[in-house]
């Protein structure tokens, strides 16, 4: 039987409502209205589209958006200096750095985002964040990985006393991943690339994770009959073929329930980064009353 389609756009609906109501609300508490400040640096035009995405998504839900635009030239010390202004900025409650930095950046990568205040770090990304999430304690969880959990919950896709299998160990994507599922009491495999055997453990998943940077890696025969796939790969293959991790139109056909490319888990990220800033100024505004 085929597959159930998890199609992103409804639930990322769904989570920008949210994301929209909790703004109205704290408008109305507190008379502020939430804040993105997000920085690009240089000019990839993949991170152009995200970026633009990201400030339309704010003006639509009520929340005041601002975009810097920095030259690929600019210093280290220089971008930090852009996120110490930001940092004390009121208007701001939530602080991202876009990704990747040019190449003459990468080296202080880690500095760069050590540099934002854990408080409005809606990537989740500082070691604060990821620390907290280690342990299970409340903090800004990173939004693509926390999109597919709740899409998981919404879905009513049981996670409590499954297999869990992620295939990639990102910061971004498969090392939350797994502590989100971990806290939601699933058995949980990250496999990468010096893992033996992979298809025997993929098989074995319930829940299967693929977030690889592969073309349709993940095939049906790595795929146990009824799990839940989700596909967090985007690889674009020609100006205008995108496709995922997971080769969909095979594994469909194995699956209980899957995620497209595109159209699928790429639709949660803004959402969820919509969620983290009300988080964030919610958070902010209840330490200053
Ligand atoms: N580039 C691709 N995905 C992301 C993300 O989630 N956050 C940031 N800052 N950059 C990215």
């Amino acid at each position: 039987m085929a597959a159930r389609i998890l199609m992103g756009k409804e639930f990322a609906q769904k989570f920008k409502a949210e994301a929209q109501k909790g703004a109205a609300s704290i408008r109305e508490k507190y008379g502020v209205t939430p804040g993105l400040a997000v920085a690009i640096v240089g000019d990839d035009p993949a991170s152009q589209v995200y970026v633009r995405n990201k400030h339309k998504t704010c003006e639509e839900l009520g929340i005041f958006s601002q975009v810097i635009s920095l030259p690929a030239t600019i210093t280290p010390d220089d971008l930090m200096a852009q996120i110490d202004a930001l940092n004390a900025d009121k208007r701001i409650h939530g602080l991202l750095v876009q990704l990747p930095l040019p190449q003459h950046l990468r080296a202080y990568e880690g500095k760069i985002l050590e540099r934002i205040d854990p408080l409005k770090d809606v990537d989740g990304f500082h070691p604060v964040n990821v620390g907290r999430l280690s342990l299970g304690k409340p903090g800004l969880v990173p939004c693509t990985p926390l999109g597919c959990i709740k899409m998981l919950e919404l879905a009513g896709i049981e996670i409590d006393g499954k297999r869990a299998v992620i295939i990639g160990r990102s910061n971004i994507v498969g090392k939350p991943m797994a502590k989100l599922l971990l806290a939601r009491n699933a058995t949980v495999t990250i496999c990468h690339s010096h893992t033996q055997n992979l298809a025997a453990i993929t098989r074995e998943a319930d829940i299967l994770v693929a977030a690889v940077g592969r073309p349709e890696f993940v095939t049906a025969d790595m795929v146990k009959p009824n799990a839940t796939v989700i596909d967090v790969g985007i690889n674009r293959l020609a100006p205008k073929k995108l496709v995922g991790d997971v080769d969909f139109a095979a594994v469909q056909e194995v699956a209980g329930a899957i995620t497209p490319v595109p159209g699928g888990v790429g639709l949660l990220t803004v959402a969820m980064l919509m969620q983290n800033v009300v988080a964030a100024a919610k958070m902010q505004l209840q330490q200053t009353q």
